[in-house]
């Protein structure tokens, strides 16, 4: 069984937080242009020092240097069985060139799951979020908070707020993610390929959703 999957939605639906979940229930990898893309950050690369300006002000970094990481991305060896795709494609010229470099492997995208939230949600989620800078687990103060404060649960690492969940910047985000991604919705309608599932709610009963829906899929 081949699992790729895209998982689509606005900054702050749970696109990470399920990615991470999918990861461990089938062992496929979560490939996160946003992770990938920060670590360069953090090391200033090259790759890191270009995207730096256009992420702190919730701006797209631009489509030929995402579609270069991902296309080496896709080519590592733990990508046979699977992958989930986490904040990629964002563009419509994103999506077209991911189609052409699966064709020219042979593969395809099975699933993409469109993760639905309200903007104010969003907003509550994402000015609230703590990440792990060890581990990279996700936290929030209010609706997932760690057993100690600043402390991740899981490794004891230090949790700190990302620079692009200022609230000026997540409108910024909102606002790209309406303009330039939301029109991949019909993208993949028009393939056949979306679905559509209620991102408000518990954590695991949205993990249950995305179960149900790559079961159905898969028995189709
Ligand atoms: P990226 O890192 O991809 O950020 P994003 O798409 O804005 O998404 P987020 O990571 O903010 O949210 P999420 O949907 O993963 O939600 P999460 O699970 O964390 O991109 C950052 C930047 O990098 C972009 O702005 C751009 O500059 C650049 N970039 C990245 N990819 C690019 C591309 N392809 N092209 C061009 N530029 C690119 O959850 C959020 C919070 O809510 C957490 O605290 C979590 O605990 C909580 N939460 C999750 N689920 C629930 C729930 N059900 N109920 C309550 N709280 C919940």
């Amino acid at each position: 069984m081949r699992l790729n999957i895209i998982l689509l939605g606005p900054p702050g639906c749970g696109k990470g937080t399920q990615a991470k979940m999918l990861t461990e229930k089938y062992h496929i990898p979560q490939i996160s242009t946003g992770d990938i893309l920060r670590e360069a950050v953090k090391n200033k690369t090259p790759l890191g020092l270009e995207a730096k300006t256009y992420m702190d002000s919730g701006k797209l970094v631009p489509d030929d240097v995402v579609i270069g990481i991902i296309q080496d991305r896709l080519k590592q060896p733990d990508c046979e069985k699977g992958f989930i795709l986490d904040g990629f494609p964002r563009t419509v010229v994103q999506a077209e060139a991911l189609d052409d470099t699966l064709k020219t492997m042979g593969k395809k995208i099975e699933h993409a799951i469109s993760i639905s939230v309200d903007e104010e949600e969003l907003l509550r989620r994402l000015t609230g979020r703590r990440t792990c800078r060890s581990c990279g687990a996700m936290f929030h103060i209010l609706f997932n908070p760690p057993k100690k404060e600043g402390i991740c649960d899981k490794c004891s690492g230090e949790l700190y707020q990302r620079e692009d969940d200022k609230e000026e910047t997540i409108r910024n985000r909102l606002n790209v993610y309406n303009q330039q991604t939301a029109p991949l919705i019909d993208y993949y309608q028009k393939k056949e390929l979306l679905r559509t599932i209620e991102g408000v709610g518990k954590i695991e009963d949205i993990f249950r959703k995305i179960e149900e829906v790559l079961g159905e899929n898969e028995a189709s």
